[in-house]
């Protein structure tokens, strides 16, 4: 594999503010000429999900595959990886998607697949995070970004950002407070990642 060959894939659903974050780091950090590592397409399973703009405006690749279209999530996820594998991608990041993956398409990425989740894993996977955490009495709360398996939110652990849950904490405040943090933590694991496969190819 050659400097030129690191294609990021991104997956959203919604705001993409991980995306951003991702792409903004590739931007300032220079990726590009680093690792020879890039964004080369973003991916949203919502028509209308904000980041699509986003991605858009900062001249990214961007690609819709309606979820509601497809008569199963095997058939959906068969043109997802389609999508996907043109890009041939050393990381497949999953920033905000809100899909739940099958055995099949988490066994194809297997080692390449990273996520975020807003808790700290292996506390609180799924969904009502944050709300979870204050209801629980969580000092702190945080976010995780892990490699996906096939079991939901229970991959290896990437690295963590631990944030205090203030005694007025709402689900919304909390969540704000730890989406500052996500947007330090992504984009730093996905550099670390990138390095060590700089690293890996160097040495093969
Ligand atoms: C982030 O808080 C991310 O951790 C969470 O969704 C938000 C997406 O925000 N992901 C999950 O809950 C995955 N289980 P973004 O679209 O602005 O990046």
């Amino acid at each position: 594999m050659t400097q030129t060959e690191k294609n990021i894939v991104v997956l959203i659903s919604g705001t993409g503010s991980n995306m951003l974050a991702i792409a903004d780091a590739a931007l300032k950090e220079q990726w590009l000429s680093r690792f020879g590592a890039r964004i080369a397409c973003v991916i949203s399973n919502r028509p209308q999900a904000e980041g699509l703009q986003s991605a858009f405006a900062l001249g990214l690749a961007t690609e819709i595959l309606d979820h509601k279209t497809f008569a199963s999530r095997e058939d959906f996820e068969l043109a997802l990886v389609s999508l996907i594998d043109q890009h041939q991608p050393v990381l497949v990041v999953l920033a905000g998607f809100m899909r739940i993956l099958t055995p099949a398409f988490t066994a194809r990425y297997s080692g390449r697949l990273v996520n975020i989740h807003p808790s700290l894993l292996p506390a609180f996977t799924g969904l009502h995070t944050h709300q979870r955490a204050i209801d629980a009495g969580c000092k702190v709360a945080g976010a995780t970004v892990h490699f996906v398996t096939p079991e939901v939110d229970q991959g290896h652990i990437v690295a963590q950002v631990v944030v205090p849950v203030l005694p007025l904490d709402t689900a919304a405040t909390l969540a704000a407070r730890v989406l500052i943090q996500e947007h330090l933590l992504y984009p730093k694991s996905v550099r670390v990642l990138l390095q060590n496969l700089t690293k890996s190819t160097r040495q093969s």
